[in-house]
């Protein structure tokens, strides 16, 4: 019952100035008899311990994202090594608004996939793009119209296991183009990677400035896709005008769309 009313004492004085709060801690400590301060000692060994031989366990758990349920298709590997260095492909690259109606394949999804939110660091879980504390506020969606080997429809792309999940059958291309204040390339592009945001995940840790941070790294993801498109010889052009409602009608999401990139053989 001791220590339960020195407890009450500290939370108390807690809520004081810092400085007493200070002044009462270290007080609190100088008085503690040898046998408690051991206890306390082996305690914090123990919980530091833990926390070192159990970290990358804990990255794990901070997966966020959404699981759809429905039809899955698992995306190939992407490739770590490419045609095109970095610097040719920020030199050529440019937003290009005219594609042939040709398909895309599997394997240039994925690769474009992986630039935009592919884990690269597996033990946290870390992915392509940077996140203000690693909170990844976006949710990728692909409008898929002409990919070989793939059913045209609205699908979710899940990073942890590089898949798309099928949340409807069908070409929206067009409702998307109208969505999007009728910019034909919208409606014209293979495929069409929606950027979804969802605030909470990063402004429960940093408040209003959280919105800032969602925008930046928005930026941060859809650079990755200009250049992995540059570097695999397709053309993709950043959206940002459209009816926000009317492209999460079409998602049919929780979240806010921040971008469109339409992406086609050019
Ligand atoms: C935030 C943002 C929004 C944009 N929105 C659109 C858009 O709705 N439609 C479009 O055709 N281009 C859009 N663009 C592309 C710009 O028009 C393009 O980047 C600019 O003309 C420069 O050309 P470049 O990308 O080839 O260097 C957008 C670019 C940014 C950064």
């Amino acid at each position: 019952m001791e220590h339960v009313r020195e407890f009450r004492e500290l939370i108390n004085k807690i809520s004081e100035s810092k400085y007493e709060t200070l002044k009462y801690l270290s007080e609190y400590l100088y008085n503690m008899n040898p046998r408690k301060i051991s206890y306390l000692v082996i305690i914090m060994v123990f919980v530091s311990t833990f926390l070192v031989l159990f970290k990358p366990y804990l990255y794990s758990f901070r997966r966020n994202g959404i699981d759809y349920k429905g039809e899955e298709v698992m995306l190939p590997e992407p490739r770590l090594k490419g045609d095109m260095s970095v610097e040719e492909a920020i030199a050529k690259r440019r937003s290009i608004r005219h594609y042939k109606d040709k398909p895309l394949t599997l394997e240039q999804l994925s690769q474009l996939l992986w630039a935009a939110q592919g884990i690269t660091d597996e033990k946290r879980k870390f992915r392509a793009a940077p996140s203000a504390g690693a909170t990844y506020p976006f949710e990728i969606y692909v409008v898929v119209g002409n990919v070989k080997g793939l059913k045209q429809g609205i699908y979710h792309y899940d990073p942890f296991k590089h898949s798309l999940t099928l949340i409807k059958e069908g070409d929206y291309r067009k409702q998307l183009q109208a969505a999007a204040l009728n910019q034909q390339w919208v409606g014209k592009a293979a495929v069409n990677i929606v950027l979804v945001a969802f605030y909470e995940r990063t402004t429960r840790y940093y408040g209003e400035r959280g919105y800032r941070y969602v925008y930046m790294e928005a930026g941060h993801i859809g650079q990755n896709i200009y250049l992995q498109a540059t570097a695999l010889g397709l053309g993709t052009v950043a959206v940002g005008a459209f009816h926000d409602e009317e492209v999460a009608k079409i998602l049919e999401t929780e979240g806010d769309p921040v971008y469109i990139f339409p992406v086609g053989v050019p």
